[in-house]
């Protein structure tokens, strides 16, 4: 029997299920969210300041205990198993890659140094036995040509792109499953926000490696993305396919920066205004 694609169940890399989290085992964050990633696909999680985007990766790749916040309630199934007990260190092993907010890199560490020390996680008593070969990185270099040129470089020396080139590219030498983004464009020029969001377009195309992308600039990840999801005060609010959230009146207005007589506002500005402007308050 063949079952055609009405009938065929998706295959999720990622699935959220109902998860409440809390914080100092006293402030709840997270309040009922779901989400699913299929696999090869780019989702986009978007929302205001504070809504929960960052705490929802955090729930997923296991850093939140690092910050005294557990998951109370709900189920998170990676590549088909529950993360439930898995450390974060094994959760790279498996293919899951977090990039952090802020592009956390060892700035007194030369660039191709950090890669290296990327690899370490990959080893250790539950994971593969340490290679000697050493590992070289031209297929991280073939996305970033610029880590390349400064992979002699201290890290600490980089501009704010080529931080966040080498935070992804950290990601990248874990050859992941599913990779976590959280706001790769932070405080980075157009030009080098539409330059990295074209790599991820590419990483994911070329390397079918699926992607749950955190943004506050709605309109150059749902340009990317397949999917979306919409968050606000710890749940999700809309969700669709990239092409309707890009459409919808709603997200046009808050998140895409275009108000009800068409004018554009400036980012900043809108940024400002989100966090006045609560989501259906
Ligand atoms: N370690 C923590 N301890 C206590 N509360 C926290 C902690 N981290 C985050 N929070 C709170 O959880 C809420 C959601 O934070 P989170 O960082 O997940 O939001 P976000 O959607 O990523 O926001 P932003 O767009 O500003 O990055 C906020 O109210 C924040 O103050
Ligand atoms: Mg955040």
């Amino acid at each position: 029997m063949t079952m055609d694609a009405r009938t065929a169940p998706p295959d999720l890399v990622l699935e959220v299920n109902n998860i409440e989290v809390v914080y100092n085992k006293v402030v709840q964050v997270l309040r009922g969210l779901s989400l699913a990633v299929p696999r090869g696909q780019i989702v986009a999680l978007l929302g205001s300041n504070g809504a929960g985007k960052s705490t929802t990766l955090k729930a997923v790749s296991g850093l939140l205990a690092l910050e005294d916040g557990e998951v109370e309630a709900g189920r998170i199934s990676f590549d088909g198993a529950p993360t439930t007990h898995l450390a974060p260190q094994q959760l790279v092993r498996h293919g899951l890659s977090h990039v952090m907010e802020g592009r956390r890199v060892f700035e007194d560490l030369t660039v191709e140094e950090n890669l290296v020390a990327a690899t370490y996680a990959l080893t250790g008593r539950d994971g593969p036995a340490p290679s000697h070969k050493p590992r070289n990185f031209d297929d991280v270099y073939a996305y970033f040509p610029r880590l390349h040129e400064r992979r002699k470089g201290l890290a600490g020396y980089l501009s704010g792109g080529e931080q966040q080139m080498l935070a992804i590219g950290r990601a990248l030498v874990a050859q992941p499953k599913l990779m976590l983004l959280d706001e790769p464009s932070l405080g980075l020029s157009p030009k080098l926000v539409e330059d990295i969001f074209t790599i991820i377009a590419r990483i994911n195309a070329e390397r079918g490696t699926s992607m749950l992308l955190v943004e506050q600039n709605a309109s150059v990840a749902l340009a990317i993305a397949h999917t979306g999801y919409i968050m606000e005060s710890g749940k999700v609010v809309i969700d669709g396919s990239a092409e309707r959230l890009a459409a919808d009146p709603d997200v046009r207005e808050f998140y895409l920066g275009v108000g009800g007589s068409g004018e554009s506002r400036s980012f900043r500005e809108l940024k400002h205004y989100k966090r006045r402007k609560r989501w259906l308050s």
